[in-house]
């Protein structure tokens, strides 16, 4: 039976899976903040629904609630899937939601590991419907704009970029269940890491910025890697990375979760005629470009909201049909396929020695003697630790990513 909620006529339908943590946010922006007219709520799933702080206002407006998506769509259909689950279940779900005839926005990042992607990148072809990845900056219109004048030449070639990312996070983190687990229960990837999935936007963001077009981001062909590890955690809780894309712009990403001071995202991007930078929480959050005869152009902050940025626009694609959206499965690629290649590249991961690791009774986190300190130096240097001399460095270990198809792990 056709199961009839709120609304018809013109309104896409929309499916929510995953409303604790994140998916918290869309449940919010879709109950109070989008415009009404343009959707409505057509069921959702979670395996465990409480989590969402707004359960009751989904159940007063007598929205159907399902423990696993197949039951949904035995019922139902939806013009638009929202998956806001865990890394391991967004291939399977998204081919699903494709599969049953839904437009996607997936949370980043894409999945667990690039053969996930690449099936997931076939079931769109097969299906011609839509995936975005919800990567936050890529449906800003800040990013769009400086995007767009990149790939029109305004500022010359690339010639290399560095974003630094410290965001220090708690015990409670990664004891959630899956955050820096390398595998789930039944022996699927997770791989959740620093850069797999708080700070990736930064990472995905340097390669995106660089793409030639529009929905499109630089290839990377090589990427450097040193990982480590504080937390009591399968995978790692601080990189620093060097790619080498097919432009041959070197990228440069810091990232950390065992600091005390927070900071970022930073960034530099050096081109051929200008300097662009970046430092969130400051300057009004403006990217500036300063050309090397003086003169700026200054990108000032939309101060719009990401989830309101990505609801609209893929609300809007999904009630146009358009298969145009900022960012799609090719353009979250080149972050996927770094994570994974450097995770085969250090199989083990590096701890820090025990003297540097401390405990701060403050936030109920772990952090590391000098990491933020030697972090900062080597963004200043575009090095990385083991170049700029930190003691505590392990070899880097670099990797061809020319025909890298799959995780081996
Ligand atoms: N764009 C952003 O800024 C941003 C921020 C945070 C998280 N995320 C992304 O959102 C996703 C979820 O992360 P989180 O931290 O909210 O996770 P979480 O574990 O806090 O919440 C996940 C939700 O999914 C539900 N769930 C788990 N397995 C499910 C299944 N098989 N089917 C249906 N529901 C299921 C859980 O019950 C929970 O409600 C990740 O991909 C993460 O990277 C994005």
């Amino acid at each position: 039976m056709e199961v009839v909620t709120e609304m018809s006529g013109n309104k896409i339908s929309v499916l929510l899976v995953g409303i604790g943590g994140y998916g918290n946010k869309y449940v919010e922006e879709l109950l109070y903040h989008q415009d009404r007219s343009t959707f409505e709520i057509a069921g959702v799933v979670d395996i465990n629904p409480e989590r969402c702080s707004y359960v009751q206002e989904l159940k007063d407006r007598s929205i159907p609630f399902y423990t696993d998506m197949a039951s949904f769509y035995e019922s139902s259909r939806a013009d638009l899937a929202i998956i806001s689950t865990p890394i391991q279940y967004h291939s399977e779900q998204v081919c699903l939601a494709l599969s049953q005839g839904s437009h996607v926005l997936c949370e980043k990042p894409i999945a667990a590991t690039v053969q996930d992607a690449q099936k997931m990148m076939e079931m769109q072809k097969k299906t011609g419907k839509f995936v975005a990845v919800g990567y936050n900056l890529s449906f800003n219109a800040q990013i769009q704009e400086l995007k767009r004048h990149i790939a029109a030449g305004l500022f010359g070639r690339p010639k290399r970029m560095k974003t630094l990312v410290l965001w220090r996070r708690g015990l409670d983190y990664f004891g959630s269940g899956w955050k820096g687990r390398k595998k789930g229960a039944n022996g699927e990837w997770i791989l959740d890491s620093v850069v797999h999935n708080a700070t990736s936007h930064f990472l995905h963001n340097m390669f995106y910025l660089i793409g030639p077009r529009p929905n499109e981001s630089a290839k990377p062909v090589e990427v450097t890697a040193e990982l480590y590890r504080a937390n009591d955690i399968e995978t790692f809780d601080t990189c620093a990375l060097k790619v080498n894309t097919d432009q041959g712009v070197d990228i440069f990403f810091y990232a950390s979760h065992t600091i005390l001071g927070n900071a970022g995202p930073v960034f530099t991007l050096e081109f051929e005629k200008a300097v662009i930078t970046f430092y969130e929480g400051k300057d009004d959050n403006k990217i500036t470009a300063v050309f090397h005869d003086g003169t700026e152009k200054v990108y000032p902050s939309t101060n719009t909201s990401a989830l309101a940025d990505k609801l609209r626009t893929c609300i809007a694609a999904a009630a146009t049909g358009a298969d145009e959206i900022p960012c799609g499965l090719e353009a979250a690629y080149p972050q996927l396929l770094c994570v994974n290649a450097v995770m085969d590249a250090i199989p083990e991961v590096p701890g820090f020695e025990p003297h540097l690791v401390h405990h701060d009774e403050d936030t109920d986190a772990i952090w590391v003697e000098s990491l933020e300190e030697t972090l900062w130096l080597c963004y200043d240097k575009w090095q990385l630790p083991a170049q700029a001399g930190a003691k505590w460095a392990a070899e880097a270990k670099a990797v061809d990513l020319a025909g890298y198809r799959v995780f081996k792990g």
